[in-house]
């Protein structure tokens, strides 16, 4: 037997095939009846069907449960990562003072100048209140009662002194004193802790030198003093950039549309020229970390400055 059907030949192969297509004798396409393929397209018509309706009413039962203004699971950044501008890729702020030109400082302050437009004092004083500050700019809804839109606080433009852009439009890159602003994410519903200590109204922004890992045994440089001294805006007098407890908390861009980030601006003077210098920038509040070694942009960021000459 099985060496006959191993002898088959092409042309039985093709019959045997033409009759399993389609039998004649006991009408069956492809080894089933009519009744019997019938059978089979419904149960999969209904099948799916059936998966369809579940996958559509399970879908409509969790919009149910969404809230339309915040979102249901908001990642739960235990600290609000920080940024610095004028952006770059790299974080580093490398420029010759002589060179004006958009690959010199001219490109950074093209990068300010952009991104300080929303704060223009005409904009905020349009799109924001004047708030109280010092205190939360709560805006809680009562019950089912909607208080929306939510009103944004005005962060005007000119806060920044000499870093506005206003009195000095390079920024200070032009005299070798550069500013660099410090941004913090936004994180819904945050609440920053004040140390009492540094501020009751706000919490604070400090930046310092960072020697990189390669030096840390060097103690003939002193970094800070490469670095010289730094002036902050805002700041209420201390040596320490401030951001008011009134722009806290944010309620999400569906909510709270007119919501803009405050800022610190943070103007280098007197820095050692011609040397790589690492800047690293601090929040300090009671609960943002920012010691995380993994997360190194989580209440902090760090860049390089360089000025040559
Ligand atoms: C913001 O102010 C700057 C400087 O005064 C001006 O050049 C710019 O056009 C203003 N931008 C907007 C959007 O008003
Ligand atoms: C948001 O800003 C627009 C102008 O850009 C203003 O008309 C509106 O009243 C503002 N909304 C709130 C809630 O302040
Ligand atoms: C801001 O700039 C002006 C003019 O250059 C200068 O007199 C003033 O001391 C600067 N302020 C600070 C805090 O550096
Ligand atoms: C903050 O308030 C506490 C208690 O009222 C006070 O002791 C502290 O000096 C205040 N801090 C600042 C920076 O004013
Ligand atoms: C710095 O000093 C410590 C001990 O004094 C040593 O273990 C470490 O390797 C040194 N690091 C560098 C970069 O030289
Ligand atoms: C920068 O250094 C010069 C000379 O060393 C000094 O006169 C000036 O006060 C310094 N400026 C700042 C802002 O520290």
């Amino acid at each position: 037997m099985a060496a006959q059907s191993q002898k088959k030949s092409c042309g039985q192969i093709m019959n045997e095939f033409g009759e399993f297509m389609w039998n004649p004798r006991t009408r069956e396409f492809m080894g089933r009846t009519a009744s019997s393929w019938a059978l089979i397209v419904t149960f999969y018509v209904a099948f799916y069907a059936f998966l369809t309706g579940m996958f559509a009413l399970s879908m409509w039962v969790m919009l149910q449960t969404i809230d339309e203004y915040t979102p249901k699971y908001g990642d739960r950044l235990p600290s609000p990562g920080m940024m610095i501008r004028p952006k770059t890729d790299t974080l580093e702020i490398v420029y010759n003072i002589n060179d004006a030109s958009n690959s010199g400082w001219g490109g950074y302050v093209a990068k300010l100048n952009s991104a300080l437009e929303m704060y223009n004092d005409s904009v905020q004083v349009q799109q924001g209140s004047v708030c109280n500050p010092g205190v939360f700019n709560r805006q809680e809804d009562t019950g089912d009662v909607r208080n929306y839109p939510k009103k944004a606080c005005q962060f005007l433009r000119s806060s920044l002194g000499n870093c506005s852009g206003l009195s000095d439009p390079t920024y200070g890159y032009k005299d070798g004193s550069p500013c660099v602003l410090i941004k913090m994410n936004r994180i819904i519903n945050f609440l920053p802790e004040v140390i009492p200590s540094l501020s009751n109204s706000s919490i604070t922004i400090n930046c310092m030198g960072k020697k990189p890992k390669s030096a840390q045994n060097d103690t003939s440089t002193d970094i800070e003093l490469m670095l010289g001294s730094r002036s902050y805006y805002p700041s209420d007098g201390t040596d320490l950039g401030t951001m008011d407890l009134m722009y806290f908390p944010y309620y999400g861009n569906r909510a709270q549309k007119n919501y803009t980030q405050p800022l610190v601006a943070v103007q280098f003077h007197n820095i050692s020229l011609n040397q790589d210098l690492y800047v690293e920038c601090r929040a300090n509040a009671g609960n943002i970390k920012s010691d995380n070694e993994r997360d190194k942009f989580s209440g902090r960021v760090t860049f390089k400055l360089r000025i040559n000459n």
